[in-house]
């Protein structure tokens, strides 16, 4: 078994993941870029190789629960375990339209990958979590996700929650999931949180975003490298709690 920690960050070929790849590649551990495309997957690696982080490309697609399987077959046969799983990979389709419009096809593909996608690559994944002295599973939520911000008219997302429907309640979904296993796992030493990365500038996030990228990874970060006595099933932005 290695003895350096593993990581893999799911979405890792750009924005919010690659930059958490870059983060904990720069602190000494071994990152899989996870990536659905190989080409870009590969250059991401790549980068991060030429930076001198060890990194490698892996085949991981939301979409194709068979990448999950060879990605733990892969990890089982050349590390033996995984430290940190940074499920990163989301999308957020349509986020203009309202409540009473969004197709329900919207709603099926947003939780195909946000949540279904998230909760089998974490099943599948979890067996090599167990290998490590101290798992870490980190799922990518959002404060969207918020359900008393939501409907607090005081809250700034408050002017957001008729739109973006499916995608907030995806990542509340997401909270739950969190939560669940963080229970289920309690006494291990394996810890399950939920991060807000922050209003970042990415293709998701757009340039009017106030967080530059750097900071954007930085709760991803915290959270793949808590210490023993760090929180489990919490839901965090840059060391505070949100309200669930
Ligand atoms: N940016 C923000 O302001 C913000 C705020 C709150 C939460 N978040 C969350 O942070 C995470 C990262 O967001 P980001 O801003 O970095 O977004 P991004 O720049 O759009 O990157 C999303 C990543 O997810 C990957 N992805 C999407 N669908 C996939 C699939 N089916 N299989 C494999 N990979 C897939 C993308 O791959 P491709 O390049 O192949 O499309 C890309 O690597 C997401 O979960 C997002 O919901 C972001």
């Amino acid at each position: 078994m290695q003895e350096k920690k593993v990581a893999l960050i799911t979405g890792a070929n750009k924005g919010i993941g690659f930059e958490t790849a870059r983060q904990l590649g720069q602190q000494g551990i071994t990152v899989l870029v996870g990536a659905r495309d190989e080409k870009r997957g590969n250059e991401a690696a790549t980068t991060l190789q030429a930076e001198g982080v060890d990194a490698h490309f892996l085949h991981v697609d939301m979409s194709d629960a068979a990448t999950f399987t060879k990605a733990a077959k892969f990890i089982a046969d050349k590390f033996g375990k995984l430290d940190i799983l940074i499920n990163n990979a989301g999308v957020l389709l349509d986020y203009t339209v309202p409540a009473s419009a969004i197709p329900v096809d919207n709603w099926r593909k947003t939780f195909e990958t946000n949540v279904f996608a998230l909760v089998e690559l974490t099943q599948t994944l979890l067996p090599l979590v167990k290998k490590s002295d101290a798992g870490r599973i980190v799922n990518l939520s959002s404060i969207l996700g918020s359900l008393t911000l939501n409907r607090d008219p005081n809250s700034w997302i408050a002017a957001s929650a008729a739109t973006n429907t499916s995608y907030d309640a995806s990542k509340a979904a997401l909270n739950m999931f969190t939560i669940h296993l963080a229970n289920e796992l309690k006494d291990t030493s394996i810890k399950v949180n939920s991060a807000h990365p922050g209003w970042v500038k990415t293709d998701m996030g757009g340039e009017a975003a106030p967080l530059e990228i750097e900071d954007g990874a930085k709760t991803s970060v915290a959270l793949a490298t808590l210490g023993e006595d760090g929180p489990t099933g919490a839901y965090i932005h840059l060391g505070e709690s949100l309200p669930w």
